[in-house]
C-alpha cells in the first residue's frame, strides 16, 4: 500500500504488459513487470514519493483509474496504454478530462516501428512522452513527474 503522507505517483500499464519478460523479448527486453515496479519503488525512495502501479488488459478499467488518480489526488500519472495508444480516443478524453498531469510511457519506440503504431491519441493529452528506453523509460518518466517542469 502506498504511503498516505506522500505524493503518489500511479503507473497504470495496459493490455500484454502482465507478459513483459516473456513477451517479444527481442522488442521490449526480459525485465518483467514485477521488476520494473521493484525498481519505481527504489527510484521513488530516494525522490520522496510513492507508487501505486496496476495492470489491466481492459481498456474501461484504465480509464476509471485515470479518474481515480484526479479523484485521490495522485501527483501525476505514468501511462503505458499498449495497443491502446494508437486506438483509445476514450484514453484520451479521460487524460484531458482530469487536471492531474499524464506521463506517456513506452518500453521501445513506436514511432520507429510500424505504420499503425506511430499515431498516440493518449500523445495528445501527455505532458511529455518516454519511450524506446526499455525499462528506464519508467524511471526518466518517474523523475519527470516528481522534478519536471509541467
Ligand atoms: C508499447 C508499444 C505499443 O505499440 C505496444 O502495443 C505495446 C507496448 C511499449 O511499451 O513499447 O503493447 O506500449
Amino acid at each position: 500500500m502506498p504511503d498516505a503522507k506522500l505524493p503518489t505517483i500511479y503507473v497504470l500499464n495496459g493490455p500484454n504488459l502482465n507478459l513483459l519478460g516473456l513477451r517479444e523479448p527481442e522488442i521490449y527486453g526480459d525485465v518483467t513487470l514485477d521488476e520494473i515496479a521493484t525498481m519505481l519503488e527504489d527510484r521513488a525512495r530516494d525522490l520522496g514519493c510513492a507508487i501505486d502501479m496496476r495492470q489491466t488488459n481492459h481498456e474501461g478499467m484504465l480509464v476509471d483509474w485515470l479518474h481515480e488518480a484526479q479523484a485521490h489526488g495522485a501527483r501525476a500519472v505514468l501511462i503505458n496504454a499498449g495497443a491502446y495508444t494508437h486506438t483509445s480516443i476514450a484514453l484520451l478524453d479521460a487524460a484531458r478530462a482530469i487536471q492531474t498531469p499524464v506521463f506517456e510511457v513506452h518500453l521501445s519506440d513506436p514511432k520507429t516501428r510500424e505504420p499503425f503504431r506511430h499515431l498516440s491519441y493518449i500523445g495528445m493529452a501527455a505532458a511529455a512522452c518516454f519511450q524506446g528506453h526499455g525499462a528506464k523509460s519508467y524511471l526518466l518518466a518517474l523523475d519527470a513527474a516528481m522534478h519536471g517542469d509541467f
